[in-house]
């Protein structure tokens, strides 16, 4: 199957939001089995619906895959996942956003957060996530929001990194 193409802002898709799936079945598995590659490839550590232009609640993550050396892979994969606890401690983490390229911002989140989702086969699960998989999560439900990392800053940070965004795009086009 080959890969998504990764939409980048401004694309009015990523302000959208995204609705649940009614199950996982072969289509969304090969969708999820997509966003991995296009994740995978670009490279990045999370990839949400939006951004392969697609509106339903999926998003795929694999926070060991930075460690390119290692060639190990863990990918997750959630359908309709849906944050059922945070924790009133925060961390403050630089993000990123493959819909953002070039960006890279510090976010302050809730620190934890336990999700439920539906897996790859379609059985429901959960997640407790600290660490940069708390914020990986939260970052890719999110996109399914139609928020991006940078509405967390101030009006001035957020257009000054978007002016940084359009620059980089403007380069890297031949
Ligand atoms: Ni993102």
């Amino acid at each position: 199957m080959a890969s998504f193409e990764i939409i980048t802002i401004p694309d009015p898709v990523l302000k959208q939001t995204a609705s649940p799936v009614d199950r996982v079945d072969d289509e969304i598995r090969a969708q999820m089995d997509g966003m991995l590659e296009a994740m995978y490839t670009a490279p990045g550590i999370g990839l949400a619906s939006n951004q392969i232009a697609r509106l339903n609640r999926i998003i795929v993550m694999d926070i060991d895959c930075r460690d390119r050396d290692s060639g190990s892979r863990t990918p997750i994969c959630m359908a309709n996942p849906e944050i059922l606890w945070q924790s009133e401690q925060t961390s403050i983490m630089q993000e990123g956003c493959l819909s953002l390229p070039g960006a890279y911002a510090e976010v302050e989140r809730p620190a934890e957060v336990r999700v439920k989702y539906l897996d790859r086969d379609g059985l429901p699960q959960e997640l407790q996530a600290s660490g940069l998989l708390s914020h990986c999560v939260q970052h890719e439900i999110d996109h399914l929001n139609g928020i991006l990392f940078c509405d967390y800053l101030s009006s001035l940070r957020k257009k000054m990194l978007i002016r940084r965004v359009e620059k980089i795009k403007k380069a890297t086009l031949f």
